[in-house]
């Protein structure tokens, strides 16, 4: 199971909910698609003609895009579990303009300038190379054609919490994990959500500031949406802040310049790598406290029983994510209570 490169945790552990390809899931991405599409000023029934690129996912959002009419929907997943079920769920409901393939997208051959749109959600900030997964993604886009991308965004709560999570996630094994989670009788939902935020290999969180800098050295122009200039390191916002989900950065570009060398464009170009929630978060002043008590917990924890550990850890995550950041409040007050999350486990150790 912790075979991560392979995709067999995306194809089994996480997004259980999105992996059902429930009627609901679907109508709801396609819904989504048809608010921006108007928002942006474009009529919705354009996508009849569109040959739509959907770079990585369990295939729901894929499948959003045929309930709205696409003319043919490419897929490509690094999980062969996921692809295996689209697979299936198109062919057991005689979806015949869709098809999926099992790859890594910074390895997968397709053609230049062959989609009307290419969109990626909730995949960027998981590539190895973010920068060349945007030459790549723009390479793939027809010239006017729209590219459609979110990334987690850095300088959140939510993700400061989840590096200092992964700073300790090489501590334990996901089994152990799992079996923790069991024992500490955590929703499914929140398991999967768990083992996302701990162990997939990748999750380099970006900065508007810096995509939009590549943006317009990829040639490409934001349609989508008018708000721009997200401030660079905000704790007071919550998780997840429907509906602009602003813990989310996410964009529409229309694509007004070609480069056939996506490496060539890659190396002038920033995100590579995932902004330092941790030293983003020292500029707020008041997170001292809660950063030394993690460096206390992270110290015992080096020596302590791992079982132990694993259930502590547990805790925290639950903590952190699923009562901290979903409350409204103030980031002085989330410091205090990290803080003392972490000294109370420190003791349990
Ligand atoms: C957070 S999920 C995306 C949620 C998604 N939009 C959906 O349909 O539910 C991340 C997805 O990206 C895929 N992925 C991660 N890295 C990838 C890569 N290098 N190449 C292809 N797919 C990748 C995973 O297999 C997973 O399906």
């Amino acid at each position: 199971m912790t075979d991560v490169t392979a995709g067999t945790l995306y194809g089994q552990q996480v997004h259980p909910r999105n992996r059902q390809l429930a009627d609901a899931g679907i109508e709801m991405v396609c819904d989504t698609h048809r608010s921006q599409l108007i928002a942006m000023g474009l009529d919705p029934r354009m996508v009849r003609d569109w040959s739509v690129l959907e770079c990585g996912g369990t295939g729901r959002d894929a499948l959003g895009w045929i309930r709205l009419g696409a003319k043919h929907v490419t897929h490509v997943d690094l999980s062969a579990d996921n692809v295996r079920r689209l697979q299936a769920f198109a062919s057991d409901n005689g979806i015949a303009n869709l098809t999926s393939h099992h790859g890594d997208l910074l390895e997968v051959d397709l053609p230049a300038g062959s989609f009307d749109v290419v969109r990626s959600r909730g995949v960027w900030h998981h590539l190895a190379d973010p920068a060349l997964g945007l030459a790549r993604y723009a390479r793939w886009c027809r010239r006017g054609g729209y590219l459609h991308l979110n990334a987690y965004r850095a300088g959140t709560y939510y993700y400061y919490g989840v590096k200092l999570f992964r700073k300790l996630a090489p501590l334990v094994t996901a089994e152990e994990m799992i079996a923790a989670m069991d024992a500490e009788a955590v929703p499914q939902n929140r398991t999967g959500a768990l083992l996302d935020d701990f162990f997939v290999p990748y999750m380099h969180t970006a900065s508007a500031a810096v995509v939009e800098r590549d943006f317009a050295r990829a040639g490409l122009t934001p349609t989508w949406p008018r708000r721009r200039g997200w401030p660079p390191v905000d704790h007071d916002i919550r998780y997840p802040d429907l509906p602009e989900k602003e813990e989310h950065i996410q964009y529409w570009l229309r694509k007004d310049a070609h480069h056939e060398d996506a490496r060539g464009l890659a190396a002038k170009l920033d995100y590579h790598a995932g902004e330092d929630d941790l030293a983003l978060a020292r500029d707020l002043g008041y997170t001292a406290e809660s950063l030394t008590a993690f460096e206390r917990f992270r110290a015992k924890a080096k020596t302590a029983d791992r079982a132990r550990l694993a259930r502590s850890l547990t805790r925290l995550y639950m903590l952190h994510s699923f009562e901290i950041s979903i409350m409204p409040m103030a980031g002085t007050e989330r410091h205090k209570r990290v803080a003392d999350g972490f000294e109370r486990e420190t003791a349990a150790l």
